[in-house]
């Protein structure tokens, strides 16, 4: 028997780039719309590194929230070289900041104000060890010379592997995991309750021949970059097991269609127009539909001290076609992942 109609708890989506001014108006009602929560990136220009930014970051998205939508976004700061570890600790104290954000130093989209060495961040990393902030980390090295499909690989190895053992209590989120060996560095610390890690829709959907698929696909280029199939696989056995490290974090970048198409174009895919319908074909297609629930809606609440959202919404077996474009002001506009296409799944809203 197929399964037509699925009622979940509203999830909450633990990842996702919501961006300023016209962009924010844009798409924080595609987020707002599926999700109860979510995690704001602080990667702005320029980036929210102080709890002051961050609450007025937070007060210009409720602004432009469209009425009657109940939305909460849980704000991050940006971690650099210079983070006051009294600052960040008051920020979480005050119920600000829900997690700081780690971007190596040019790892990604404005990341440039990231930082430069782990080192330089130890009495921060104590302090929000001691105070259980949890610690978001984009996972790549940023050596030029390590090949782009090895770094994030590279990166748990020299990097995140040595700072779990540095810091015994610390709690870290490896985001937008994309390979086999992250899936297994965090299923090998799973015991301890201390690690989680997000997956994007799209990462359980595309390998990294699709990029190049006919040509090539700026709109599927993201960081970090979508690995070969193997680890693919592992993503979806990740996220559809059930297992409580593994949560739903779309990581949404929208950029500008004239931002994307060009000669060298910025990194990210904007999933947010239909990121449940997208998961929900990543899950029927791995005959696991039954798990979406504990990934969406269940494992990120647990790990960041929650309770999950009590109200629940509706995902129904009927052709949704995919937006060609979001508008976000006269003569720009963000082309959404799969624009145009059809998906199986239909997202109907609360139950
Ligand atoms: C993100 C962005 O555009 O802000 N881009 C991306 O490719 N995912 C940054 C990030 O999360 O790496
Ligand atoms: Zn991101």
């Amino acid at each position: 028997m197929t399964l037509d109609r699925l009622v979940i708890r509203r999830p909450d989506d633990w990842h996702v780039h919501l961006r300023d001014g016209a962009m924010l108006k844009a798409v924080l009602p595609f987020t707002a719309r599926q999700f109860g929560r979510a995690i704001v990136m602080p990667n702005l220009k320029p980036p929210a590194t102080h709890a002051a930014d961050a609450a007025a970051y937070r007060d210009r998205i409720r602004a432009a929230l469209p009425d009657g939508v109940a939305f909460t976004p849980l704000m991050t700061a940006y971690l650099t070289d210079g983070t006051d570890a009294e600052d960040l600790a008051r920020g979480f104290e005050e119920g600000v900041f829900a997690a700081a954000k780690l971007y190596p130093a040019n790892a990604t989209t404005n990341s440039a104000h990231g930082v430069t060495s782990i080192d330089r961040i130890t009495p921060v990393l104590e302090r929000m060890a001691d105070i259980g902030m949890p610690l978001l980390i984009h996972g790549e090295v940023t050596d030029q010379s390590v090949d782009i499909f090895d770094r994030e690989a590279v990166f748990i190895d020299s990097t995140l592997a040595p700072l779990l053992d540095r810091h015994p209590s610390l709690r870290v989120v490896l985001e937008h995991v994309t390979t086999a060996d992250a899936v297994a560095f965090v299923r090998a610390h799973a015991a301890s309750g201390r690690i989680g890690a997000t997956i994007t829709a799209h990462h359980l959907l595309i390998n990294r021949s699709h990029i190049f698929q006919g040509g090539i696909r700026p709109h599927l280029y993201c960081l970090p970059i979508a690995k070969r199939e193997s680890h693919r696989l592992a993503l979806v056995g990740a996220a559809t097991s059930g297992e409580a490290p593994f949560f739903l974090g779309t990581d949404t970048a929208p950029h500008t269609v004239t931002a994307k198409e060009a000669a060298c174009g910025c990194a990210g895919c904007f999933t947010a127009a239909n990121a449940l319908e997208l998961y929900a074909e990543a899950f029927e297609d791995a005959g696991a539909l039954d798990r979406l629930e504990a990934f969406a809606s269940l494992n990120g609440p647990r790990f960041y001290g929650l309770p999950p959202n009590e109200e629940r919404v509706v995902l129904e077996r009927r052709p949704t076609v995919v937006p060609d474009v979001i508008l976000v002001s006269e003569g720009d506009a963000v082309l959404p992942f799969r624009s145009g296409e059809t998906l199986r799944w239909s997202f109907a809203g609360a139950a």
